[in-house]
């Protein structure tokens, strides 16, 4: 599905992820954890092509789409933005977001600006599945949420992933990791310093205390 092999990347001459390897199969959610500034969002970026790795091979069937900034059109309504998202090929419709976001079709006449954090957010994975992505790829979507609105996107998250739909979550909020993930990646200052599977990083609390104490 996705395998990301050694990639190196840097913003001008500072190296920043130093030969960074993680994989996600198909139908898995798969987390990369890490400090703040390990190289989590430059590893998303270099996976879109927003910023090219000097050395290291990604190799990816299909298209990988993210919220960037969540991406939203602030004078148009909810229900505009998603209808331009739209394509009649994708297995999720505008009906389907509907169903799975209860929220936005109660929002679906308020303009993007006047939705909440939580909304917006929400709106944003509505817009990346009309799309029919082949991975959904996600920065930090909890952050800064209130605890109930957390909650319903795992729910979310947990449909999508469910529908059969390869997610590769990057997330601070341990407790959504542990929800949803099948694997984990921590990445600490631009390598991958653990990897294992959701069974393996809960029975042994020494991970989280050595990698991610500080963040969590
Ligand atoms: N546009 C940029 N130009 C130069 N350096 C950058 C740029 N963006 C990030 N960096 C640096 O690259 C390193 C990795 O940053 P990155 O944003 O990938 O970390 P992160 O793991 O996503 O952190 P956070 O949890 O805070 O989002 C950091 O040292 C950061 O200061
Ligand atoms: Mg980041």
């Amino acid at each position: 599905m996705l395998i990301v092999e050694n990639i190196h990347s840097y913003y001008d001459k500072s190296h920043v992820l130093e030969g960074v390897s993680l994989r996600v199969n198909p139908g898995e959610l798969v987390t990369l954890l890490g400090r703040n500034g390990a190289g989590k969002t430059t590893t998303l970026r270099s996976i879109l092509g927003i910023i090219c790795p000097r050395q290291g091979q990604i190799h990816f069937n299909g298209q990988a789409l993210v919220p960037e900034n969540r991406g939203i059109f602030r004078l148009l309504t909810v229900e505009e933005n998603l209808r331009i998202a739209v394509r009649k090929t994708s297995r999720w419709q505008l009906e389907d977001v509907y169903g799975m976001f209860p929220r936005l079709k109660e929002r679906r006449r308020n303009a993007g600006h006047a939705l909440s954090g939580g909304e917006q957010q929400m709106l944003a994975i509505a817009r990346a599945l009309l799309n029919d992505p082949k991975l959904l790829i996600l920065d930090e979507p909890t952050e800064g949420l209130a605890p109930v609105i957390v909650d319903e996107l795992v729910k979310i998250l947990r449909k999508v992933k469910d529908d059969g739909l390869p997610v590769l979550l990057v997330e601070q909020n341990l407790m959504v990791c542990d929800k949803l993930a099948d694997r984990h990646y921590v990445l600490e200052q631009g390598r991958v310093v653990y990897e294992g599977s959701a069974a393996a990083f809960r029975a042994d609390p020494t991970i989280k205390n050595r990698y991610l104490a500080l963040s969590a």
